[in-house]
Order: C-alpha cells, then sequence, then structure tokens
C-alpha cells in the first residue's frame, strides 16, 4: 500500500481545511479526480484477468463443474443467508454463488436504498438486495466477466426485476457518477484485484457520504509468499490475491472509510488439497466488514 499525498497536495488540503465548504468540496473533487494506479508487484495483470474471467465464466456456466471453493445454496445459507429470502431469488443466481461470507446484516439496507454490487457475478447478491430496498430503491452490479452479465440478465429479465441493472466494468474504474449509492456491496472479489487501493478509493467516489461500504473477502493472518502470489490459478481462486488483513484494513482506511466492525466468517472454508494447505500456513481466512465513508474531509487526513 502506498499513500500518494504529496507535499503540495497536504499544502493544498491544509488551506482548504481552514477554508469554507465549497473550497473543501473541490479539493475533493480534485483528490479523486487522481487515479493512482497501485499494481501488486510481480503480477501478470493480463494473465490474471484472463484466468479470472475464465474462470468464473465456468462458474457462471457449469456451477456443478469442480472448483478450489464452495459455491450454491447450501453454502449460502452455512453462511447464515435467511433461506426465506433465497427462496425468492433465480435458482440460476443462487447456484452460481461464489460469495464468501454474508454482511446485509451490516450493510442494513432499507426501502428505497440506492446500492451497488461490486463483482455481481451471476447475481445472487443483487437480487437479494433488490428484495431488501423494495419497488422504490435500485441495484446495480458490475462485473467485468461476460458470462456472469448474461446469466444475471437473463435472470433479471426472466423474472422481470426493473430495479436492477448488470453493467459490464472494472470494480478499479466503476462506471458509476459521484455520489449516486447509499451503500456498496461486494463479495468475495477484491482480494482478486491487483489494484485494492483504487478500488476502495472508487468505492469511497461512488458512495454518498454517510453512504456504508459492507463488503466479505478473503484475507491473511500472514503475507503470502511471492510464490502463491504469482500463482494466477491460485489468485484465481481467491488465495493469491488475499491481503494480509493489517494492510486490507490500512487500504479501506486509506481510502477514507472508518471501519466500523469486522469479524471472521469460520463457516467459510476452501474445498482443495492446493487451497486448504494454503490456508493453514497462512491462515487465509474470510471476513465481513462494515465501513462509512464519512461525511466530511477525513479522507485526507488534514
Ligand atoms: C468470486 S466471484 C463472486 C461473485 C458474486 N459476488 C457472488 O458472490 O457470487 C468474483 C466475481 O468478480 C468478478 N471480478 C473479478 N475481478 C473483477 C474486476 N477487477 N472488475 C470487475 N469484476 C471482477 C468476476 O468476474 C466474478 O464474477
Amino acid at each position: 500500500m502506498r499513500s500518494h499525498q504529496s507535499g503540495s497536495d497536504r499544502f493544498s488540503i491544509e488551506w482548504a481545511s481552514s477554508a469554507g465548504k465549497d473550497a473543501k468540496e473541490q479539493i475533493g473533487k480534485l483528490e479523486h479526480e487522481e487515479r493512482v494506479v497501485t499494481t501488486t508487484p510481480g503480477v501478470n495483470v493480463a494473465e490474471l484477468d484472463d484466468k479470472v474471467m475464465r474462470m468464473y465464466r465456468d462458474v457462471a456456466t457449469n456451477p456443478g463443474g469442480t472448483f478450489h471453493f464452495e459455491m450454491g445454496r447450501g453454502l449460502a445459507e452455512r453462511l447464515d443467508y435467511p433461506a426465506a429470502i433465497l427462496d425468492q431469488i433465480p435458482l440460476g443466481a443462487v447456484e452460481s454463488f461464489a460469495g464468501v461470507g454474508y454482511h446485509f446484516d451490516f450493510a442494513d439496507l432499507h426501502s428505497g436504498d440506492q446500492v451497488a454490487d461490486l463483482g455481481s457475478g451471476s447475481g445472487m447478491d443483487a437480487f437479494f438486495a433488490a428484495i431488501k430496498v423494495g419497488s422504490e430503491g435500485s441495484v446495480s452490479g458490475v462485473d467485468m466477466t461476460d458470462e456472469q452479465l448474461a446469466k444475471a440478465n437473463r435472470l433479471r429479465d426472466e423474472r422481470g426485476l426493473s430495479t436492477v441493472t448488470f453493467v459490464k466494468g472494472r470494480i478499479e474504474e466503476m462506471p458509476f457518477p459521484d455520489s449516486s449509492f447509499d451503500c456498496v456491496v461486494s463479495n468475495g472479489v477484491i482480494n482478486l484485484s491487483a489494484r485494492k487501493a483504487d478500488v476502495f478509493r472508487e468505492a469511497w467516489r461512488v458512495l454518498r457520504p454517510g453512504g456504508r461500504l459492507a463488503l466479505s473477502d478473503i484475507v491473511t493472518e500472514r503475507q503470502l509468499s511471492e510464490q502463491i502470489v504469482c500463482n494466477t490459478d491460485l489468485w484465481a481462486s481467491c488465495i493469491g490475491g488475499a491481503a494480509q488483513v493489517d494492510d486490507y484494513r490500512g487500504a479501506v482506511e486509506e481510502a477514507g472509510f472508518h471501519i466500523t466492525d469486522i469479524r471472521e466468517n469460520a463457516e467459510y472454508r476452501f474445498l482443495s488439497d492446493q487451497a486448504q494447505g494454503a490456508t493453514a500456513t497462512y491462515g487465509v481466512k474470510s471476513v465481513s466488514l462494515i465501513a462509512e465513508r464519512p461525511r466530511g474531509l477525513d479522507r485526507l487526513r488534514v
């Protein structure tokens, strides 16, 4: 993780903090127009993208196949998704569910909320959120894998769910305007990005002040070896890209969020021997967290 606050940035931020509200908003905008690309060293990003898209194409089209990780309704129930709500979600979305935790208690969605789902996959969490926010609310899923998007869109159309949209895009550069959501959710996705700092900065940008980031993701207790980090197969399986938990929290906070709670999801486990070996050695685990985009200029650390 690296800070991108230069000396001159710091000066303008100090100036803004003593100036009026308009000036603060202006500096906040400038800060977010700066797109700093922080890529994990040693990772072949093009190869990684290709493997991630192939793997999640299979998750969409062949959910009964063999993966390093568990999927589907059994997993969702074990993670604590209420069965009564799962019953209302299209079966195809539930069977391709590849999340790693349950964070909708943290998200605390209300009728009318506008929600974004980062890495929406075949759509299970987006459909879940749509039930929570009702006909006055809306849910926008973003994903980069065509087959996941095609499946989610087909299921949405079959149900005539007009409050849900799925768009193609990267979570590091989201196709959404500033301050457009009350809540951003994400399940088992950010570990797959080699640009996690950019993802958290984007989540901050698209949330309104006071908005919530509720997510579940894979992290580690100990830093992974370079050999594992550079193994794009393990990365695409949600292991190789897992950040050390304190670094992960640091990246969320550096983007400007205030983390209010974090907990471990002991019910989540990987399936293959290779994945379980890495899990035992490095303490690979699933966590859920809730963070808030504060209403002031907190991200800028004046
Ligand atoms: C482990 S699956 C989780 C999907 C969904 N959240 C769920 O719980 O079933 C990861 C999803 O994130 C998408 N994804 C991974 N990296 C992404 C990125 N950088 N930008 C957009 N989508 C990404 C993949 O295409 C895949 O659909």
